[in-house]
């Protein structure tokens, strides 16, 4: 695998590459990382990944100087996947000026996640339609576990005309239902066996949706109620439009319950589709 951390080297190491297929991550990758650089093999001739912990898309009281750095297991992960190139700029290399010119998402930035996470989306769409501009993938994959931030990004791309197929994959779990994150990594013994709380109570909502209870708010009420029973502490729990993340027009089908909720210091986020 070629590593590259100046944007003009990796420049030159993709020319002439076919299709390329691009897997942005902040690291400290897992099997969820994994599965999506497995997608982008089957969907391009060229495999690219990147590294970097982006600092715009983080609040001030956010996790960003904690947040784990593991480069050298990293890279060895990506060799074993298969990449070809890895896009690992320091800070100096992606913002070597202030960046003032930043991607303003709409409203929805401000809503879920983004209620919680002033600034958390434009972050991103910034950083992003940053990295496509130097990478100029022709495919991207992005995963479901952040399924607000991959429906802001596909709009994004369409809105902007760009010429890079979104897609999207599934989340990887691990065996009791948590879904695999960076963050897992700062919950203890106690709060790990309790963690998979949030998938059981996701899938139960999808159960009653399956079984015809149309009730939405009910439903967020009862998961609200046990998280909070059980020393959660809640940001959101709500079943969504999977198009746009909007509250469900009556007859709409194709729905997703999503959460964020903290047990101790850490903020888990899962959604389940319906
Ligand atoms: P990061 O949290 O490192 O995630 C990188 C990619 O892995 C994202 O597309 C995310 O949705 C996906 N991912 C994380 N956990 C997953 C799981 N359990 N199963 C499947 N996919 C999973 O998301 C980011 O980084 C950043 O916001 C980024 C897009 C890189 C911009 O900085």
């Amino acid at each position: 695998m070629q590593i590259h951390s100046a944007i003009p080297d990796l420049r030159a190491a993709l020319k002439n590459k076919g299709r390329v297929v691009f897997v942005p991550t902040m690291g400290n990758l897992h099997a969820g990382h994994i599965s999506l650089m497995q997608q982008a093999r089957a969907h391009g001739e060229t495999v690219v990944s990147s590294i970097f912990v982006n600092r715009l898309q983080f609040g001030p009281n956010e996790d960003f100087d904690k947040y784990p750095r593991t480069f050298e297991a990293d890279c060895a992960k990506l060799t074993a996947a298969g990449v070809d190139v890895l896009f690992a700029p320091t800070e100096v290399d992606l913002y070597p000026e202030p960046q003032q010119y930043q991607v303003e998402p709409p409203e929805i930035q401000h809503q879920l996640d983004g209620e919680f996470r002033p600034g958390h989306f434009r972050g991103v769409a910034t950083v992003v339609l940053k990295l496509f501009n130097i990478v100029q993938p022709q495919a991207a994959v992005f995963g479901k576990k952040d399924y607000q931030q991959l429906m802001v990004l596909r709009n994004m791309t369409r809105q902007l005309a760009l010429p890079i197929e979104i897609i999207g994959g599934e989340t990887v779990r691990a065996d009791d239902g948590l879904a695999l994150s960076s963050r897992n990594g700062y919950l203890s013994p106690t709060e790990r066996t309790e963690a998979p709380r949030l998938y059981r109570l996701l899938s139960r909502i999808r159960q009653e949706i399956r079984d015809g209870n149309r009730n939405f708010s009910e439903l967020e009420r009862q998961a609200l109620v046990e998280l909070s029973d059980h020393g959660w502490r809640t940001d959101y729990i709500a079943v969504r439009q999977q198009s746009d993340l909007q509250l469900p027009q009556p007859g709409v089908q194709a729905l997703v319950a999503l959460a964020a909720s903290r047990l101790g210091a850490t903020r888990l986020i899962d959604n389940i589709e319906v």
